[in-house]
């Protein structure tokens, strides 16, 4: 079993093989978007991605083996991503939803891509959760970096968004594992809200800049520095005007 509360340097499907059968509360995730294709979707071919399948297939089902009984996951995607990504997991995870969260505004020419995916999903046979599946939380270039800072990652989610699924799916000291840390948004949150995490991340330079954020984060919370939590929990339950 890895040590808990830490990032790791390595690739997420080795890492969750290490991971004890049963003892994951929720996966919070965002893998690489739709590789091979740019941002106005022009470019690229589809089945530039069939060569990982085995990958994500492999990873589905160590996500599966992973969770706990009543675990739940999210895990982000664009409208590219989805149609790959939805008939591997769907196989072997138990989804029950596809969350749109609107993010206020983003780039693109043909309509501008304002959306993201989440799809979410749990073992737990006996749960209900109310709310709908649209979720409004600001993005990054309508408020997010002025109240998480300049962006340490180009895909760096709000901590606000990874805050929504941790405190809907976890309880103080459940493990959140967070596959494709990037910046590691969801160890962030998991510190701000007593919850233990682990994440992993490949690149090297990016684990080193997620190691400086988490390091930071842990030294607000052991000085009982609350700033931050106040400002960013707040803004699922309370969206800023034209949201
Ligand atoms: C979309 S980004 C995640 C951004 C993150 N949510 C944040 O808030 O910063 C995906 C990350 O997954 C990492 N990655 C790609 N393949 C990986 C693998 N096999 N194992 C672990 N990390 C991987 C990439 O280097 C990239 O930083």
């Amino acid at each position: 079993m890895l040590e808990k509360n830490r990032i790791y340097n390595m690739d997420c499907l080795e890492g969750l093989k290490r991971i004890k059968t049963g003892s994951v509360q929720a996966i919070i995730t965002d893998p690489p978007y739709f590789q091979g294709l740019t941002q106005d979707g022009t470019r690229g071919d589809f089945a530039d991605l069939e060569i990982t399948r085995p990958f994500w297939k492999g990873l589905a089902r160590e996500i599966n083996r992973v969770l706990k009984p009543n675990g739940e996951f999210y895990i982000f995607m664009d409208w590219r991503g989805f149609a790959f990504y939805y008939p591997i997991f769907a196989e072997y995870l138990p989804v029950k939803n596809l969350i749109v969260w609107d993010k206020g505004a983003g780039p693109g020419s043909f309509y501008s891509y304002t959306h993201e995916f989440i799809l979410y999903g749990t073992k737990n046979t006996g749960l209900r959760r109310g709310g709908t599946n649209v979720w409004r939380v600001p993005g990054f270039s309508v408020g997010a970096a002025g109240t998480d800072g300049e962006k340490i990652h180009p895909a760096q989610k709000p901590v606000a968004i990874i805050e929504r699924c941790l405190l809907d799916s976890t309880q103080e000291g459940d493990l959140a594992v967070d596959l494709f840390g990037g910046s590691c948004t969801t160890a962030v949150a998991a510190i701000r809200h007593n919850r233990q995490f682990v994440c992993f991340e490949v690149k090297e330079s990016t684990y080193d800049k997620a190691q400086r954020r988490i390091a930071l984060e842990k030294e607000k919370a052991a000085k009982g520095d609350k700033t931050d939590e106040d400002t960013r929990s707040k803004w699922w339950r309370d969206p800023p005007p034209g949201l």
